[in-house]
């Protein structure tokens, strides 16, 4: 008998069609109040789910009573709860490494486009004020040969760091859990404290995942630490900010600028003061958000779902503890 599961993203015709031949699949279309009473409605019957975007907690988990295994279409997981998932022996897969060179090229186009004033420029253009040669009020900051600090060497941390080192001829700073030789080996970075990264670096950018201790990492004594032509670049998670207090460092100038694509909550609020500071560039959480790569998370979220379903171990399994508790009691 095929298995039942439920869908949350719509997914490209090939993939719709090789679940459709392995599972009963139930679509929920967009996660609107109307899509969202459908889910609670599908969840009695679920043993697979597919998906993004969607808090994933103790209350809807408990509609799923046989539920197996949740394939979460993005790298980041602070959407689920985790140790739950796990108590119920529920395997949660992600899809890291697809999205590692797409992600890092958003972190880029964030640094360029905040240091060399795009966004706000083009839109200067656009609005008929370009009557004269730009000169020093307009005038942007390198970015080839600046300090590039990297809060967080993961995949995403080195695919940034590759591309200021070898591209930009950036000396690359960063801080992390612990030190990565392999990384100071392939591109000349060097590990140190938050402190030290903080004040030295001159892009800041963070690549790290949201966790308890993640949470508000960088509040106003960090944005004290960091220098008046420091840019500021978040591509992780906006709750690992305090938001006031980035605004404030933005309104007082203690930094120059922020690249940001992600934001504490999102979408992000039309009156948001981050939208009335021309020294910000805000992009809608677009880190992975090209066709090629969307489509190769999603793709590798159904080889993950499916193999759970099958009774296999998936190959991004993101709670090893549910799988072993599963071993053993079978
Ligand atoms: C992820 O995969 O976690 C990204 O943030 C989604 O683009």
């Amino acid at each position: 008998m095929k298995k039942q599961v439920v869908l949350y993203k719509k997914l490209s015709p090939p993939l719709m069609a090789r679940l459709h031949e392995q599972a009963q699949v139930t679509l929920i279309e967009d996660l609107g109040a109307q899509g969202l009473a459908k889910l609670r409605g599908a969840l009695p019957a679920a043993q697979g789910l597919l998906g993004a975007s969607l808090r994933l907690d103790a209350e809807l988990l408990d509609l799923a009573p046989r539920l197996e295994a949740v394939a979460s279409v993005s790298v980041g997981v602070d959407n689920y709860d985790i140790d739950y998932l796990t108590q119920r022996d529920i395997l949660l897969s992600n899809t890291p490494d697809v999205l590692t060179e797409t992600t890092a090229d958003t972190g880029f186009a964030l640094i360029l486009a905040s240091a060399r004033r795009v966004v706000e420029l083009a839109n200067l253009v656009r609005a008929g004020q370009w009557n004269r040669n730009i000169g020093p009020l307009h005038f942007g900051s390198d970015v080839h040969g600046k300090t590039l600090g990297i809060i967080g060497m993961g995949r995403i941390g080195e695919a940034l760091a590759q591309r200021g080192h070898f591209g930009f001829g950036m000396p690359v700073i960063y801080h992390s859990n612990s030190p990565k030789p392999a990384v100071e080996q392939r591109f000349g970075a060097r590990y140190c404290s938050l402190p030290e990264l903080l004040q030295q670096a001159d892009f800041i950018c963070l690549t790290l995942p949201l966790t308890d201790q993640t949470l508000g990492l960088i509040g106003r004594e960090e944005f004290a630490l960091m220098r008046p032509e420091s840019i500021f670049i978040n591509i992780s998670r906006g709750k690992v900010v305090d938001e006031q207090a980035l605004i404030e460092a933005l309104q007082q100038r203690q930094i120059r600028a922020a690249g940001l694509d992600v934001f504490e909550r999102e979408p992000l609020g039309h009156d948001s003061p981050l939208l009335q500071l021309n020294n910000v560039v805000a992009t809608p959480h677009i880190g992975s958000a090209t066709f090629e790569t969307r489509e190769a998370m999603a793709r590798c979220a159904v080889d993950n779902l499916l193999a759970a379903l099958a009774g296999q171990r998936p190959a991004n399994l993101v709670n090893p503890q549910a799988w072993e508790r599963r071993k053993a009691a079978v």
